[in-house]
């Protein structure tokens, strides 16, 4: 079979499972079975695939049409310019995640120490770290195997980042650092079963549920913030689809607070400074 045959026939088969962006993802998957990039797909439409590659290929387009997302068939996925590996043991970072970063950035831009609460792969601990080189970054996660990713990311990418297996903020000493980030789990437990089954099936449920609502966690998160935060130091949390609402109020006792639109004009990020030294007013 060439290469262009190939292409046919994964586009085919994904249409027939209804799966979205079937050129595309038939494209990615061809590219993981050659060990090639995209242009020699087309530079190269007629070369024959080798036994291997092919059933490499159709292994990984049955697996994609029945719902596997393709980074986890791949073992990776872009976040701010730089490719991280994945794997089931955590979330795949979402592009509206790097609001995370960007917001980060902006308000916090010189931070000593930091800490990303619920690393996963290690997307936000490890981009900050390479982006605020000077800044002594940590990266807590409760899952065991998702910390062990976070740090072959790290190691890969040359970010100094030392993590910590913890429940959200629970070891971190009082006071001692300049920056909180989040992305903590939120989705619903009662919303399991309208999710997308590229994500009900195969994220792990550590990452997706926030509690009953999705935003239980927050309320701890933002407790122990306040306490590991100095006086008048940032937390930045990713929140979900209309959570604004019901996050925001439990930031009453900080300042600035701050929510950051994502590119589809959806809440996506809450930032808020802690108290400022002294006693309050
Ligand atoms: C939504 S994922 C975010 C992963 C990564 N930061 C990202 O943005 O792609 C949430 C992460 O929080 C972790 N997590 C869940 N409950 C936790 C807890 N109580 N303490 C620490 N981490 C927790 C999960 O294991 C998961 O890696």
């Amino acid at each position: 079979m060439t290469v262009r045959q190939a292409l046919e026939e994964g586009v085919r088969l994904l249409d027939e499972f209804r799966t979205p962006v079937a050129r595309l993802t038939a494209e990615v998957l061809l590219c993981h079975a050659l060990g090639r990039e995209r242009s020699y797909l087309y530079s190269h439409p007629e070369a024959e695939l080798a036994t291997a590659a092919g059933d490499d290929y159709h292994r990984f387009l049955v697996e994609r049409a029945h719902g596997k997302p393709t980074q986890y068939i791949t073992g990776h996925q872009e976040f701010y310019g730089r490719r991280f590996l994945v794997s089931p043991a955590v979330l795949i970072p979402r592009p509206e995640t790097e609001h995370v970063i960007e917001t980060a950035l902006r308000l916090a831009p010189a931070p000593e120490a930091f800490i990303d609460v619920g690393c996963g792969s290690g997307a936000i601990a490890v981009t900050f770290q390479l982006e605020c080189p000077s800044a002594r970054a940590f990266g807590a996660d409760i899952s065991a195997p998702a910390l062990e990713l976070a740090a072959t990311n790290a190691a890969r990418l040359g970010a100094g980042v030392h993590f910590l297996q913890a429940d959200l903020l629970e070891p971190v000493a009082t006071a001692s650092l300049d920056l909180v980030l989040s992305n903590p789990p939120y989705v619903p437990e009662n919303d399991r079963q309208v999710l997308q089954r590229e994500v009900r099936d195969y994220e792990p449920d550590v990452a997706l549920y926030g509690g009953p609502t999705g935003v239980e966690i927050y309320q701890r998160l933002i407790e122990g913030a306040a306490r590991v935060l100095k006086p008048s130091a940032w937390l930045i949390m990713e929140i979900g689809y209309q959570a604004e609402h019901r996050v925001r109020p439990m930031l009453s006792r900080w300042r600035n607070v701050t929510t950051i639109a994502d590119l589809a004009g959806i809440p996506r990020v809450l930032a808020a400074q802690n108290q400022p030294a002294g006693p309050p007013p």
